[in-house]
């Protein structure tokens, strides 16, 4: 990547001062990785640790150098001139600490205030990725699974988009299984007339799926049926066609309410759609003599599985993983993706290691991880109740996303009307600010947890305004917009003509963690960790309040112009962390 590409990110700015450095003490080494980490400590702000690796290299074999302190004194003097670095010192076994030069950093937040935050947009090495989530199983509710599906991999999604790479958003819903012989069938027996169904005919369609496995245990007649109808629908019987485009229907419309109320937008490409191509799927890895024979069913057997992945059960019927290798096969030669990112619960694990693996042995992934085109699971860990066990409704049930949502907005609305907003705000107002907030607070409280970790849910903790918690960091950012707004200045004006001085140890502060925006929207992405960029956001607010803004005096204070606009960078980038979390700014509190 140029200079120009990476502005955004202090840590790759100064890898490429260090890997000159580095180059002149082994120049025979063709590849030395730069390892520089942000350190925050009273000896700098960055650090680079190759000396010892370095030294390691290179003992006994007829050097100057006297040890890994002075390999890192080297590595300090060969550092090419930069803007970027104030002063540099070595300590202990030869770490470099650096001390950025604080007009730099003025500068280039400065720079951003004109340029926009897409300047500070990560360079990722990948063009096109897929992100596959959400995935509901149609005419089963979405539950809270697939909420942290949905939540994950829109982030996740929202961050390789700013990061410029093409993200095609897959929902992989399960629409294709034999779950819709006995629906059809129990369709038909319900409405005779099957141009009768709809939804307000049908209903809860959890209810009816339900009232469909309970007819399926409980006659013989109707199961033979049922088993029947998904040969006759997989046969591309009109009938059961249009029996089962009804139901993928009415469910599709449900799980698009809550993705509307959620902000989320999905691509549909459902189990179904890969159907037509297994079959020169499966012959493909036949030929490559990857599938056997095994009690009936045609397997492919993996090292270091004591299971075989099926691919054609004993009843000749398709399964999970002919649809996802045949998914996975389309999404490379087809739709041509670089990486493809698979969200869902932990427990799915062992099912994409499998097939990730096939997909090697077949030779259509590099079996060397680091190459492309690459695969990744996702996972993420179950959503508790209070009680510490799984997250149940008080009769036992599946709890309903919508439920969950409905209960968010009334309580964030309650809690508005607590403090008074009736009188001051029109219903309208109120209803939005309920709902932005009470989404936001749902969706803050899944992303900030690191996903594999399981999580409690609880409405009091996510709704309090106190804390790590969505709330208290839209609050925090409606008040330095009001900071900016009560000033009476014209900030697009002060953008143009003002100069940020970060003279105070509050504003220097906040102008470095201003500036490591970049480098932590990069390693949400590379390492696909959301938490990472809530962690962030937080500290920012942090670091606003607590060391700038209770230090430093804004509004009419001599530096005036300079801290207003540290106050609108801080707006601008937490409004870009709230972007890519899906979270909704308010600005009225
Ligand atoms: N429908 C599945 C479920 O509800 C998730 C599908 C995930 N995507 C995939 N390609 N397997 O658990």
């Amino acid at each position: 990547a140029t200079e120009e590409e990476n502005v955004g990110n202090v840590k790759r700015q100064l890898a490429k001062l260090f890997e000159v450095s580095l180059r002149t003490i082994v120049p025979d080494e063709p590849e030395v990785e730069p390892v520089v980490v942000a350190c925050a400590g009273k000896f700098g702000d960055y650090q680079c640790n190759n000396a010892m690796g370095l030294w390691s290299k290179i003992k006994g074999k007829g050097t100057d150098f006297k040890g890994p302190p002075s390999v890192g004194q080297a590595i300090m003097k060969n550092l090419p001139k930069s803007e970027i670095i104030e002063s540099c010192s070595v300590a202990g076994p030869g770490f470099v600490n650096v001390v950025l030069s604080k007009k730099w950093i003025a500068k280039s937040i400065q720079k951003m205030l004109i340029d926009g935050i897409e300047k500070w947009a990560p360079q990722l090495q990948i063009k096109r990725a897929v992100v596959d989530f959400s995935s509901p199983n149609i005419a089963k509710e979405m539950h809270v699974g697939h909420l942290r599906s949905t939540i994950i991999g829109d982030t996740l999604a929202r961050t390789l988009e700013f990061s410029n790479v093409e993200v095609l958003r897959r929902n992989h819903v399960g629409d294709w299984g034999t779950q819709f012989g006995m629906l059809i069938e129990f369709l038909f027996e319900k409405f005779p007339n099957i141009e009768e169904v709809n939804e307000t005919a049908i209903g809860d369609l959890q209810a009816f799926y339900k009232a469909s496995k309970q007819r399926f245990d409980d006659d013989p007649a109707f199961k033979e049926r049922a088993q029947q109808a998904v040969v006759r629908l997989q046969g591309g019987e009109p009938k059961y066609r249009n029996a089962w485009l009804k139901i993928c229907e009415i469910s599709r419309k449900e799980f698009h309410r809550v993705y509307e109320r959620l902000g989320v937008h999905l691509e549909e490409k459902g189990e179904s759609f890969y159907n037509p191509y297994i079959p020169g799927v499966l012959k493909e890895l036949s030929d490559l003599g990857l599938i056997e024979e095994s009690q009936g069913a045609r397997v492919i057997f993996l090292e270091g599985f004591n299971i075989p992945l099926i691919v054609v059960k004993s009843d000749g019927g398709y399964n999970y993983a002919s649809t996802d290798l045949t998914a996975l096969w389309y999404r490379l030669n087809e739709e041509k993706a670089d990486w493809i990112i698979y969200v869902t619960d932990v427990g799915q694990q062992q099912h994409f290691d499998m097939f990730f693996k096939a997909a090697k042995r077949a030779g259509w992934l590099p079996t060397d991880d680091a190459l492309k085109p690459k695969v990744t699971h996702v996972g993420f860990g179950l959503v508790l109740g209070e009680d510490g066990k799984r997250f149940r409704t008080r009769s036992s049930e599946v709890v309903r996303l919508v439920d969950l949502l409905d209960e968010a907005k009334d309580r964030s609305k309650t809690a508005l009307l607590e403090r008074g907003k009736a009188e001051e705000w029109t219903e309208k107002e109120l209803d939005q600010t309920a709902e932005a907030v009470g989404y936001s607070a749902v969706k803050y409280a899944d992303l900030k947890n690191n996903r594999l970790t399981n999580y409690t849910f609880d409405f009091d903790q996510m709704l309090n305004d106190k804390g790590n918690t969505a709330v208290y960091l839209l609050y925090a950012h409606a008040r330095i917009c009001s900071i900016i707004r009560k000033s009476g200045r014209n900030i697009e004006e002060l953008k143009k003509t003002g100069e940020i001085v970060l003279d105070h140890t509050g504003e220097r502060e906040l102008g470095l963690h201003l500036l490591q925006f970049s480098e932590n929207v990069e390693e949400t992405c590379t390492n696909l960790l959301p938490n990472v960029l809530c962690e962030y956001l937080y500290n920012l607010s942090e670091v606003f309040t607590k060391k700038f803004y209770s230090n430093c005096q804004v509004v009419g204070s001599p530096e005036e112009t300079s801290r207003l606009l540290l106050c609108e960078a801080t707006a601008i980038v937490m409004r870009k962390c709230f972007n890519l979390l899906g979270i909704e700014p308010v600005y009225k509190i």
